[in-house]
């Protein structure tokens, strides 16, 4: 094993606990990850000793807390390696960057223009695209799927002059896939066309380099990966972004105002309107750190070694289909499934009882589940700290729900 999680776990307090008369096992990683102790005391120092707001004071306490805030940025900035801090906009999250990418491709698309997307994606990768097309008169065009992975085919086929943005998340929040999002970058460059990448389930998992992905834009969500919920980072280039209005407007992002207009500061500052998520922040920057110091390519090889052990344990299991990828080594550690005859809420609340935590639902991806020809299904998502035994509690809660339903318990 690559890295030693029941050592990690001692670093999350939550884990440590009893539900429903069983030892937690928590694999609702892919909705938000838990919290360790570095990342709790990051954000109690901040409120215990250097609470202020940032950019406007010159006490010390405004000093220190804009100090805290701009190293998260640098922080942010190595773990994606971007260029420059001008290139690393802090955002509530996932969705708040996809909003502004959106509303800057509004700036562009022209009637008949094309947006590019594929049937995998989250809520946040496929509304803020149709509001930008409704408002331009600009197509939403979607690429579908082969072997439960995105069809490549049918990508290059759709992808033409008329193409404007390609915008894909990395890693599928419901099938597991991991996508050629640099090789599609490629693509998309060669007409003209922009690439966006939603990072939100794959930052958390694996090295990100936004310089080698050659990405225009890339969105994480701090809470998928240990941080606090309500920070995130919109990675753009420095070019693009200076090409992109300000979405929000106020205080903190102007230069000077005048009675009829204003100016705005420079890069990343004009897109932080308003005293930002300070906590957050500085939370995301200890989460990065502790991510860093453990490696994300141990982070990215345990999880795939999880997953090569419970895949085939759960394929095994009869009337379970696993959606994605069947191949373990093209399966990320996200693991939708359904079994025959059962609801997937009621497996959800099944494994409840075993003290077991999976998502049921469609999770924010209806047109897939749609796509799939299902009406929802169950989630296990794993992360730093499960262990091969979270995966032997999984599948024999799962084997003891399909008794107990069946009558044969
Ligand atoms: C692939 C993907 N994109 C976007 C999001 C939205 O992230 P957030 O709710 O943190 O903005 C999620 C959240 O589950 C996701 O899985």
């Amino acid at each position: 094993m690559s890295l030693d999680a029941k050592k990690i776990r001692q670093d999350f307090t939550i884990l440590d606990q009893i539900v429903n008369d069983e030892p937690l096992v928590y694999l609702d990683n892919a909705a938000t990850t838990q919290k360790p102790q570095v990342v709790l005391d990051a954000l109690t120092a901040y409120y215990h000793e250097d609470n202020a707001n940032v950019h406007r004071g010159v006490h010390t306490l405004a000093e220190r807390a804009t100090a805290k805030y701009e190293a998260s940025r640098e922080k942010a900035r190595a773990f994606i390696n971007a260029k420059s801090t001008k290139e690393v906009l802090f955002t509530r999250g996932t969705t708040t960057g996809l909003n502004w990418v959106a509303k800057f491709a509004e700036q562009i698309l022209q009637e008949d223009d094309q947006v590019l997307i594929s049937i995998m994606e989250h809520h946040s990768n496929i509304i803020p695209w149709q509001e930008a097309c409704r408002k331009t008169g600009a197509q939403l065009v979607y690429v579908y799927l082969k072997d439960g992975q995105l069809d490549m085919a049918d990508l290059q086929a759709k992808l033409t002059d008329k193409t404007k943005f390609v915008s894909l998340a990395q890693v599928s929040n419901v099938l597991g896939c991991i996508n050629p999002v640099k090789e599609i970058a490629e693509l998309a460059h060669e007409k003209g066309a922009y690439m966006v990448v939603d990072g939100a389930q794959s930052a958390p998992h694996m090295a990100i380099d936004v310089q080698d992905l050659d990405c225009d834009f890339f969105t994480l969500s701090g809470h998928k990966m240990l941080a606090p919920t309500g920070i995130g980072v919109l990675y753009g280039k420095e070019e693009v972004l200076n090409l992109m209005n300000p979405v929000e407007f106020g205080g903190e992002m102007i230069d000077f105002v005048y009675e009829q207009e204003a100016t705005w500061k420079e890069l990343p500052w004009k897109f932080e309107a308003g005293t930002p998520n300070i906590a957050g922040a500085i939370g995301l920057g200890a989460a990065l750190d502790y991510l860093s110091q453990i490696g994300m390519d141990a982070i990215h090889t345990y999880e795939q070694e999880l997953v090569a052990y419970v895949l085939p344990k759960l394929q095994a299991i009869e009337g379970l289909t696993v959606y994605g990828p069947q191949d373990p080594s093209q399966h990320a550690g996200v693991i939708a499934f359904n079994i025959d005859g059962l609801h997937p809420h009621d497996v959800a609340t099944a494994l409840d009882y075993e003290g077991v935590a999976v998502r049921a639902g469609h999770h924010c991806a209806q047109p897939l589940i749609n796509h799939l020809g299902i009406s929802s299904a169950a989630r296990a998502s794993f992360y730093i700290y499960n262990t091969k035994e979270d995966c032997d509690k999984l599948v024999e809660a799962i084997i003891k729900t399909k008794e107990f339903f069946n009558g044969t318990l």
